[in-house]
């Protein structure tokens, strides 16, 4: 390729060269100061000389979140064609129109329509107005919560470091995102009153949000979406709900993100057991006792015994923040054992004849698929920990 260069006064290009060297070290140096200072200084945690944020590449996470989640990243077009989601590109959507046996587009149009009303009919064939009613009030704690999941990842990208950490969270925000409106088209779909947040999960995720740095990875890549995951753990095996084996997936890699992160980044000794914090996460904890004796009748609608789920889901949440770091006030065991005792407490005041039972040793999660994805979330990590601090007690 052949440029006619044009000339330039020399002179000029020196002046704008000193101006602007002079400038940036002013600013920068004007920022620094007002960094240690504590005074403000460069908000973002970005280096631009090296092209990087600050906490360097980090590969590992990059390529274990973000480039696994655009691998699994799912079209709601596809998982839940009763939507109104067009989310496909032209090869997808011809692969699925192949499948749909060469439809023309006026005969494709006619299917989506009437496959939203057949959605709807299978929904009323499958299930009970109480039946679809307790449904709707489950899975709206979880919508609801995506809501929150969506804004707390957003301020997470903020905090942690690295590209690879920033990568593996943008698709978080992006997931929570899909999530957010693909379980709000699903919920409508129901055609059931959809509830307002109980104030106890209000008190939990109003908690999250506004909890400090990588405190937020507790209240939610913990706690909420440990929730999450056994929420989808338990309904996606029901009629017309398959979708949310995919949301399962999803909330899977987003509960072993923290482990992931604070394996290259780990918590101080201080920062796990602060007494205040760990005071401050008990505090994001406790509201799930009463939200479980609130939410005892829609579960029971459905045959699951809420203390079984809720057993299943405290064991997995508390053996999960104990692993990374996320110390509460009291060891683990203890802390199990406390709980389980709260339950059986409840139970013996309003359950006739109620017999002591372990309710942490249930299982809540239905599907060889989803178990299996949550032994790698929940155990794996376990055996690479317990690995790490038998290597670190050695040495
Ligand atoms: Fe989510
Ligand atoms: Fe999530």
């Amino acid at each position: 390729m052949k440029f006619n260069k044009l000339n330039v006064n020399e002179s000029a290009k020196q002046v704008n060269n000193d101006i602007e060297k002079y400038l940036n070290f002013v600013v920068r140096n004007l920022d620094k100061a007002m960094a240690l200072t504590g005074l403000g200084g460069r908000k973002a945690d970005y280096d631009d000389e090296h092209y990087e944020f600050i906490g360097g590449a980090n590969d590992e996470l990059r390529k274990k979140h973000y480039d696994k989640s655009l691998r699994l990243l799912w079209k709601a077009e596809k998982h839940a064609s009763w939507s109104t989601f067009d989310d496909c590109t032209k090869e997808e959507e011809m692969l699925l129109k192949m499948a749909d046996q060469s439809l023309n587009a006026a005969e494709k149009k006619e299917l989506d329509r009437v496959k939203s009303a057949e959605y709807k009919a299978l929904l009323n064939r499958e299930y009970t107005q109480a039946q679809k009613q307790a449904i709707v009030n489950i899975l709206s704690l979880i919508g609801h919560g995506e809501a929150y999941a969506w804004l707390v990842s957003n301020e997470v990208l903020r905090d942690v470091k690295s590209t690879g950490a920033k990568a593996a969270l943008t698709m978080q925000v992006l997931e929570e995102a899909k999530h957010f409106v693909v379980l709000r088209e699903l919920i409508q779909a129901f055609e059931c009153e959809i509830p307002r947040l109980p104030i106890y999960e209000y008190i939990m995720l109003e908690g999250t949000l506004k909890s400090k740095g990588l405190e937020k990875f507790f209240g939610m890549n913990v706690l909420v979406e440990g929730i999450a995951l056994s929420i989808f753990g338990a309904l996606s095996k029901y009629p017309g709900l398959e979708v949310l084996e995919m949301f399962h997936l999803d909330e899977s890699r987003h509960c072993a993100l923290p482990t992931n992160y604070l394996k290259t980044a780990p918590l101080t000794w201080w920062e796990r057991n602060n007494p205040a914090a760990m005071v401050k996460r008990f505090a994001l904890v406790l509201p799930a006792i009463p939200l479980a004796f609130k939410m005892e009748p829609d579960f029971a609608e459905l045959g699951i015994d809420v203390f079984d789920f809720g057993g299943s889901l405290v064991r997995k949440v508390i053996n999960l923040a104990y692993r990374v770091g996320f110390h509460l006030p009291l060891p683990q065991e203890n802390m199990k054992a406390f709980i389980n005792f709260l339950f059986n407490a409840y139970c013996n005041a309003t359950r006739e004849g109620h017999v002591y039972q372990q309710f942490l040793e249930r299982e809540a999660t239905l599907g060889e698929k989803e178990l299996a994805v949550e032994r790698e979330v929940f155990q794996l990590t376990a055996e690479q920990n317990a690995g790490r601090e038998l290597l670190a007690s050695a040495s």
